[in-house]
């Protein structure tokens, strides 16, 4: 068949309550497009001051929404409002994941981090509840190395695209122990939140980036070599090919660093035999390590005010 998840069991939801660590682009996105879809969302980062951005965030992209639903501005007032009340943004992790279905993780791309944050979460949290990444370059399996052997039935990797409200993909994840019934009702999910779901084996990358990542790194060599410049690459991209973004600001978009430390994990990793495809130009290092990450710190490949 060439439609995505054929196989999956089309059943609603069974829950509503849902928690998200990491209050950053991505997970600001996926407490979003959940709680617009009716989720009960818990939103826990340790730092009130990155809790008070991604409340911003989020009401800037719903303004957004608002306004392309309708021109009333007390309508767009009360979506935006109904929205966010089903948000909370919290430190208070133990309480929160108590009383949840699904934990998902969208914290910095960090394997012990992870590790330790599905470990300490694992005695907390209900047998039921279902464990989730939206990990993008590492792997499940690994991350969820040190939770209960049960609980391991109930994992799975749910890898949302940046910006999380426009972008329709959504790739689901199944290792060797995800429960059928579990995938199922991660891939329901997505689809009850609006996206387009494909099914994804557990490997790094899964699909998207690992695509995306060797083009990006060979737009790098192209410029490293001197055969175009990053704007006539970009160009080029654009509009011979049709991307929304050419790979010079789709890096500073993503960010230099989170692209540096995928391709140099993939590079050093011996499942994937040393891929010259994703060997780190040393333009991107230099680029990295000088702190030019793109938007987020004010320069990249491009300058960003
Ligand atoms: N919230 C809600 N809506 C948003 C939004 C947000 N945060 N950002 C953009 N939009 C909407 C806009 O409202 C607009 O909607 P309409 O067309 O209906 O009016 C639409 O998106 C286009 O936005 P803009 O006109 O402002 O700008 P644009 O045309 O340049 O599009 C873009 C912006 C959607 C980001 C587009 O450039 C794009 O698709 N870029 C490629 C993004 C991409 O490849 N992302 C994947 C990165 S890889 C990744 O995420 C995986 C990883 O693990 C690293």
């Amino acid at each position: 068949s060439t439609v995505s998840g054929s196989d999956v069991a089309r059943t609603k939801v069974p829950f509503k309550n849902i928690t998200i660590f990491g209050s950053g682009m991505m997970g600001s996105g996926i407490a979003q497009v959940s709680a617009a879809n009716e989720y009960h969302v818990n939103l826990v980062d340790l730092n009130k001051g990155a809790l008070d951005r991604s409340q911003q965030y989020i009401l800037s992209s719903l303004k957004r929404i608002a306004r392309k639903k309708t021109t009333d501005e007390r309508m767009q007032t009360n979506y935006i409002d109904e929205v966010l009340s089903r948000i909370n943004f919290t430190t208070e992790s133990e309480h929160a994941v108590a009383s949840s279905d699904m934990v998902i993780e969208a914290v910095v791309e960090n394997i012990e981090i992870k590790q330790n944050l599905f470990k300490s979460l694992d005695p907390m949290a209900s047998p039921q509840t279902l464990f989730v990444s939206n990990t993008s370059s590492l792997k499940i399996k690994d991350i969820f190395r040190d939770v209960s052997e049960k609980r391991k039935e109930r994992i799975g990797g749910l890898h949302f695209f940046n910006p999380v409200p426009q972008m329709k993909l959504l790739e689901v994840i199944k290792t060797d122990t995800t429960k059928q019934e579990v995938f199922d009702t991660l891939f329901n999910y997505g689809v009850s939140v609006g996206k387009v779901c494909v099914v994804c084996k557990d490997m790094p990358g899964f699909i998207v980036n690992r695509l995306l990542v060797p083009y990006m790194l060979e737009a790098v060599k192209m410029l490293e070599r001197g055969d175009a410049s990053a704007k006539d690459i970009d160009i080029a991209m654009k509009y011979g090919a049709g991307y929304p973004m050419g790979p010079f600001e789709l890096l500073d978009y993503v960010g230099l660093d989170t692209t540096y430390f995928v391709a140099k994990g993939w590079y050093e990793d011996s499942e994937i035999q040393k891929m010259e495809l994703v060997k780190p130009p040393s333009v991107l290092k230099k680029l990295v390590e000088a702190g030019n990450l793109g938007i987020k710190s004010g320069k990249g490949f491009y300058e960003h005010r």
